[in-house]
This record gives C-alpha cells, sequence and structure tokens, in this order.
C-alpha cells in the first residue's frame, strides 16, 4: 500500500521524499507540459529524486512509435520507470509484449471494470482508474473501483488510484479497494491535517502553560 505524488515538478519530489513515506512519481503529459521540460530530460532528472519509481505516460501516434517511445524511455533506468499506458485494447495488447519482456507497466486512465480485467490478462503490474473524473462524468467513480478491486482480486495486477481530489475521496478510494494511491503534494500534506487534532493540541499546550511549578 503506497502513497506517490502525483506531479512532474522536481521540486514536488524532492518535498515529497523529504516526508520519508513518499517513493514514487507518477506524471502525465498534461503535468510535464507544466513545466515546459523536455520530457525524457525531466524523466531522468525525477528518477535520481526518488527512490522508488517514476510512472511515465506513452503519447506517441501509434502503437509501433508508443512501443518504441516505451523502450526508450525504459532504458533511462530499466529499474525505475514504469510505462504508463493509456487504456485501448491495442495498448493493453502492446502492455502485454513489453510485460513479457519483463517491462513493468500500468494501464491508465481507465474508466471501466472491463479494461482492468483487460489489464490483468496483459499483467500488468498496475491499472489505474481515474476516479474524480469518472464521478463528474457517469456520478460514482468510487463504484467503479470497488468492481475492478472485485475483478482484479488473486491477480498480480494492483488498483493505484489517481485523480483524486479530497481527503474524503482518498480515504474511499481505499476503502473500495485501491491497494495505492497517487496524489498532488498538497492532498498528501492534507491527509494528516484535521481541526480536531490541531485544537486538542492546542488544548495540551494551554494547560502546559497554565501548570504550576
Ligand atoms: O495523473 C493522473 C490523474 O491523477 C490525472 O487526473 O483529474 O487530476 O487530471 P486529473
Amino acid at each position: 500500500m503506497s502513497i506517490m505524488l502525483d506531479s512532474a515538478n522536481p521540486e514536488d519530489a524532492r518535498r515529497a521524499r523529504e516526508l520519508g513515506f513518499v517513493e514514487d512519481v507518477t506524471t502525465n503529459p498534461t503535468l510535464i507540459a507544466k513545466t515546459g521540460r523536455p520530457p525524457l530530460e525531466l524523466l531522468s532528472e525525477l528518477v535520481e529524486i526518488v527512490p522508488g519509481h517514476v510512472f511515465y505516460q506513452l503519447t506517441a501516434p501509434s502503437v509501433e512509435a508508443r512501443y518504441d517511445q516505451a523502450w526508450e524511455a525504459h532504458e533511462i533506468r530499466p529499474d525505475k520507470v514504469i510505462l504508463k499506458i493509456p487504456a485501448t485494447t491495442e495498448n493493453i495488447a502492446m502492455a502485454a509484449r513489453l510485460e513479457q519482456h519483463g517491462i513493468e507497466c500500468a494501464i491508465t486512465a481507465i474508466a471501466s471494470p472491463a479494461q482492468a480485467y483487460l489489464a490483468a490478462q496483459a499483467e500488468a503490474a498496475y491499472a489505474i482508474p481515474y476516479v474524480n473524473r469518472l464521478t463528474r462524468t457517469y456520478g460514482d467513480g468510487l463504484a467503479v473501483v470497488r468492481q475492478i478491486a472485485a475483478i482484479l482480486q488473486g491477480t498480480e495486477t494492483e488498483i493505484l488510484a489517481a485523480s483524486l481530489k479530497s481527503v474524503e475521496e482518498v480515504v474511499g478510494a481505499i476503502l473500495a479497494g485501491a491497494q495505492h494511491v497517487t496524489l498532488p503534494l498538497e492532498l498528501i500534506l492534507a491527509l494528516g491535517e484535521h481541526e480536531f487534532s490541531r485544537r486538542a493540541i492546542a488544548d495540551f499546550d494551554a494547560s502546559m502553560h497554565s501548570a504550576k511549578p
């Protein structure tokens, strides 16, 4: 069970690493574009910052070009790069080819239990459902995660819940059966905060200061 950072920003990656409980980073083309940096240069930097894996999404226009792109990214750091491959049947078939070569793949932008089922057939390491986007589009992203969890039970494919926008949604995804979550830095930092705990800390401080020696 791990919390990953959803960002392509090296500074976010450094801050997340310093927390001591975040080891992996998931990027996507939008997050990479925000940095204004060449994608592979950024990937090379991120693998040096975090102790765990860096997820890198394939974007080339054809399956064969994406297959070549997969090898190019993999060779940057074979033990640390995990390829994110958007869920389509032809892409999942490509993931199966890559997995046969021992290259770890994550099927991303998953919207249905059927896609997760195929990801498991391809022996992908991860299935990535987009929880909040699904809720916004169809009404209940957490229900999709629950169905995926039931389908993937007993397989090697683990659920990495993405597109999570609140603490409640993160907890909901884990309760629905996600083994991993990926979150922007602010949401990771928000997980450990609660008004009740802050008040308790303030009460203890006040009683300590008012205690007679
Ligand atoms: O990086 C994958 C996912 O978290 C992106 O979803 O909704 O935050 O754009 P969203």
